[in-house]
C-alpha cells in the first residue's frame, strides 16, 4: 500500500474520508485494483466514462493524434482537424439554433463561459439559477450552484444571482427583463437525479423567451446519451439558447464545451475581442478522444438500449430497504433512507467487487451511473451484489 500512503501524504485531499483505492488499470465495465481484484463499475467516473474504460476507438484516436502532434496553439487561432470535426459533428447532431461550439477544459469552465456569454449578449447583469443545483467549483460555477453549505466559506461570490425552486411554476415570474440568463441542470444531479415535469420545462423556456433571457441548460451529466437521447433536453421538445456539456463528452479525458447560435456566440469575439480565452481548450488530443466518443455514441445504437437497461435496473432493484429510485436512463439514484446506511452499503458493495457512490447533496441516495456499454449480464451481477448487501443488514 505504498502508493496509497503517498496519496495521503502528497496529494491534496478533498475530504478526510477518501477511499484511496489503488488502481492498476481499467477496461470496459471494470476497474482493476493493485490488490489483483476486479471491480464492476456502476459509477463510470461519475458519468464521465460514457463508453466504459479505455474504449478501443477512443484510445486509438488518442494514439493517432499523439503520433501527429499535441498542442500547437491556444484556443481559437489555428484550424485543426479534430477540434473542427468535433464541433461540426456536434452541430450536425443537435437541433438549430445550436450551431457553434466553444471548447474548454472542464465542466465548470464551460459553465463560467456560458454565464459570461449570456451577460455579454444580453447586456444584462442578473442570473437566475436553481436551489439545490450543482454547476461546478470555480467561483463562477459555485456562485450559481444552489447549496449554501458548499458556498458559505467562499464568499464573496458573484453578485446578482437569484435562486428559484426546481419544477415550481410559481417561481417563474422571478425571471424578468433584467435576467441575462437562466441556468438549469436539465436533470438535477447532486440533488438526487431529479427529473423536471414536461410542462414545466416548456413553461420555463417560454418565460425566458418572453423576458428576453437566455436559457442555459447544463447537460454535463445527462449529455452524451446517458438518458437515451444525445442530450436530455430532447425529451422535453425545447432547445436551449446555450447548451453546456462536459464529463461524458470526453470518453475519459478532461473536457467541457458550450454551444449556441452563431449570432449569440459572436458576442465573445468582439467588444472586447477575446471575450473568453483558454490555452488548452480545443486541445487536439482531447478533441480526438471526444470526437471518437461522439461518433461512437451516435453510430453504435447504444442510446437505443438505454431505456431497456434502465428498466432492467428498476426491475431488479426492488427491496424493502429501497424507498424509491429517481432519475432517467442510466443516471439512477436509489434512496436507502439515510446517509450512514448508504455509505455503509457502498463500502460493502466495494468489498464484494462493485463500485457504487452516493449523490453529492443527498447522501442517502446511492448513485448508479454505469457506462452506456454495460451489458445486461453485468447489470444483473451488480444488482445482485446490492441486493445481497441489503439482505445482510
Ligand atoms: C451538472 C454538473 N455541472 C457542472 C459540473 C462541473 O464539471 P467539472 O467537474 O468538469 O468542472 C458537474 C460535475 O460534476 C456537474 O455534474
Amino acid at each position: 500500500m505504498e502508493m496509497q500512503k503517498d496519496f495521503f501524504i502528497y496529494q491534496a485531499q478533498t475530504t478526510k474520508f477518501a477511499a484511496g483505492f489503488e488502481v492498476e488499470k481499467a477496461e470496459g465495465s471494470y476497474i482493476f485494483g493493485t490488490d489483483g481484484r476486479k471491480y464492476l463499475d456502476f459509477v463510470a467516473g461519475v458519468s464521465a466514462n460514457t463508453l466504459g474504460h479505455s474504449h478501443p476507438k477512443v484510445v486509438q484516436a488518442i494514439k493517432e493524434q499523439a503520433d501527429r502532434y499535441l498542442h500547437v496553439m491556444v484556443y481559437g487561432e489555428y484550424a485543426q482537424e479534430k477540434p473542427v470535426a468535433l464541433c461540426r459533428l456536434l452541430a450536425e447532431a443537435t437541433p438549430p439554433p445550436l450551431e457553434v461550439t466553444y471548447l474548454v477544459n472542464s465542466g465548470a469552465e464551460a459553465i463560467d463561459g456560458s454565464l459570461k456569454l449570456a451577460k455579454r449578449y444580453t447586456g444584462r447583469e442578473e442570473i437566475v439559477s436553481f436551489k439545490n443545483s450543482y454547476h461546478g467549483n470555480t467561483h463562477g460555477a459555485l456562485s450559481v450552484s444552489g447549496n449554501e453549505t458548499h458556498k458559505r466559506e467562499f464568499r464573496p461570490l458573484l453578485p446578482m444571482v437569484n435562486f428559484i425552486e426546481f419544477n415550481n411554476e410559481n417561481d417563474l415570474d422571478k425571471i424578468t427583463d433584467k435576467t441575462a440568463g437562466v441556468i438549469m441542470e436539465t436533470i438535477q444531479g447532486a440533488a438526487g437525479f431529479l427529473v423536471p415535469d414536461d410542462g414545466y420545462v416548456k413553461k420555463l423556456k417560454k418565460r425566458c423567451e418572453d423576458m428576453g433571457a437566455l436559457l442555459i441548460l447544463d447537460e454535463i451529466q445527462p449529455g452524451f446519451g446517458r438518458t437515451g437521447k444525445l442530450f436530455s433536453f430532447e425529451h422535453f421538445e425545447i432547445v436551449p439558447d446555450i447548451l453546456v456539456m462536459g464529463k461524458g463528452m470526453g470518453g475519459g479525458v478532461p473536457v467541457g464545451a458550450f454551444m449556441s447560435s452563431k449570432k449569440i456566440m459572436e458576442a465573445l469575439s468582439h467588444s472586447p475581442k477575446l471575450g473568453h480565452i483558454t490555452t488548452f481548450g480545443g486541445n487536439p488530443l482531447i478533441a480526438a478522444a471526444s470526437h471518437a466518443t461522439l461518433k461512437e455514441v451516435l453510430e453504435s445504437g447504444l442510446m437505443d438500449q438505454v431505456e431497456e437497461k434502465e428498466n432492467l435496473f428498476r426491475e431488479l432493484l426492488v427491496h424493502p430497504k429501497i424507498r424509491n429510485i429517481n432519475g432517467k436512463g442510466l443516471m439512477l439514484a436509489v434512496n436507502l433512507g439515510s446517509p450512514e446506511y448508504t455509505l455503509d452499503v457502498a463500502g460493502q458493495c466495494m468489498e464484494k467487487g462493485l463500485v457504487v457512490f452516493w449523490q453529492l447533496y443527498r447522501n442517502e441516495y446511492l448513485r448508479i451511473s454505469p457506462p452506456l456499454t454495460i451489458s445486461k449480464y453485468e447489470i444483473r451481477q451488480g444488482c445482485q451484489i446490492i441486493l445481497d448487501v441489503l439482505n445482510k443488514n
